[in-house]
């Protein structure tokens, strides 16, 4: 599944792979996850139709849990046989910014080396795009149980999302 967007979006945003719903219709995060990004967006000052979205994977990896699709990590070699068509899309998109969601589209990126846990939110040097910077995946967020550090890691999506809305 490819990204959604204009091929002159100034900012890029890329998840990991898409999910189940993703998957069914075709549109990188309008699931779940997507809902929530859409929220942080919109409070971040960030129109979604202005952006690209897209994943670092291109597929949707799962295993059967009764009737659901449950979602799998995608693997390295995964990771590495779609990155071609990832970095197609950054050169014919030419995004002035890009946001990396998550671990696997910050590694896929920026290397096997970075941590999202201590290197969220700051712009990293990098030849895909004048900034990039990388910040947590919305899903992570829907994974907490505590409504308190849930709210919590929203306001830190919207600052980092924030950030990169002024670059
Ligand atoms: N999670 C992702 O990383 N990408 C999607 O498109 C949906 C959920």
């Amino acid at each position: 599944m490819f990204g959604e967007g204009e091929p002159g979006a100034r900012l890029m945003l890329v998840g990991e792979q898409p999910g189940d719903i993703e998957d069914h219709i075709g549109v990188p995060f309008v699931g779940p996850a997507g809902r929530l990004l859409d929220r942080a967006l919109a409070a971040a000052g960030i129109d979604r139709d202005e952006a690209y979205l897209t994943n670092a994977v291109k597929h949707f990896k799962w295993t059967p849990r009764g009737k659901r699709r449950f979602h799998g990590k995608p693997n390295a070699g995964e990771i590495r046989c779609c990155r071609p068509w990832l970095l197609a899309e950054i050169t014919a998109v030419k995004p002035e910014v890009i946001v990396c969601l998550g671990a696997t589209a910050a590694q896929t990126l920026l290397g096997p080396e970075f941590r999202v846990s201590k290197q969220r939110g700051e712009w990293v040097g990098s030849e895909l795009a004048p900034k990039v910077m990388a910040t947590v995946h919305p899903s992570s967020l829907l994974r907490m149980r505590r409504s308190v550090d849930r709210d919590g890691a929203f306001q830190a999506l919207v600052a980092d999302l924030a950030k990169a809305a002024d670059a």
